[in-house]
């Protein structure tokens, strides 16, 4: 049986692609701060399910909670990083604590997971979910792209080094646009929504297919494509 950690689970696409991997027959490790929420999730789908409470902008508290699950679990296939927020206000400790849970909570699982299968030499994977707001920065939410942008560009790098020294890492980069979670819940101005169910359907076809970037769903490769190259002299004034 197939082992996968998501992290960030008790609500919206992660909790969708938790149930997508138990419905499919995998050993499903569920993580968040709302534990209630975790268990209630182990109810709704049979499968074998291991829940631990996790803080992912705690750093050090979190890889250990994570080295405890895998302990628990007897080894992992598969580490999902879905964990997330979002912020607009421009008010430092609110983009601060959004940069600690997107970006650096990000980069200390991610990398503490390559070491895990590096060490052990054992082929695995590790996935980030990432936005179609990696691709531009934008006034609407800085801090946000930003650690979206972080997030696909450490996932390059680790790419690179898991192919230039044939470590058999495959990192995956999923790129949702607006999809119906609690995160977006009465957000304005969104387009090609839907729902969450659905984009965890795309995650797991992606993911089970070792994907190196995919946009979910597969559209918004061109509207992320328009982004990158829109002429700076269109894009400040936007
Ligand atoms: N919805 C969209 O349109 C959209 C588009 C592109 C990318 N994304 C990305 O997709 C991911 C999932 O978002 P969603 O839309 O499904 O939102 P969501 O329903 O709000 O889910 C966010 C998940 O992250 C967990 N989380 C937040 N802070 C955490 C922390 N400090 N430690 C551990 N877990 C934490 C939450 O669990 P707890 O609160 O229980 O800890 C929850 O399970 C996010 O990374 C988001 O940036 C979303």
């Amino acid at each position: 049986m197939s082992k996968v950690i998501i992290i960030g689970a008790s609500t919206g696409m992660g909790k969708d692609l938790a149930k997508e991997f138990a419905t499919n027959g995998w050993e499903v490790g569920i993580t968040a701060r709302r534990l209630e929420l975790l268990e209630e999730l182990s109810r709704e789908v049979s499968g074998k399910w291991h829940i631990k409470k996790m803080d992912a902008g705690k750093h050090n508290e979190a890889k250990a909670a994570l080295d405890e699950l895998i302990a628990t679990m007897g080894g992992v296939d598969v580490v999902v990083y879905n964990a997330g927020i979002g912020d607009s206000s421009g008010q430092w400790e609110k983009e601060n604590n959004l940069l600690q849970i997107n970006a650096i909570g990000f980069a200390a699982i991610s990398n503490h997971v390559f070491k895990y299968f590096k060490d052990r030499k054992q082929h695995g994977q590790i996935v980030g979910v990432s936005s179609v707001a990696s691709q531009r920065g934008s006034r609407m939410a800085i801090g946000y792209c930003a650690t979206k942008a972080f997030m696909s560009n450490y996932m390059e790098g680790q790419r690179q080094e898991s192919t230039k020294k044939r470590l058999g890492i495959t990192i995956t980069d999923l790129r949702p646009g607006y999809i119906e979670t609690p995160m977006t819940d009465g957000q304005k101005g969104m387009f090609w929504v839907v729902p969450s169910s659905e984009a965890a359907r795309l995650m797991y076809k992606a993911i089970v297919n070792k994907k190196d970037v995919a946009y979910i769903p597969g559209k918004w490769r061109i509207a992320a494509w328009a982004l990158r190259n829109a002429p700076a002299f269109f894009w400040n004034r936007v």
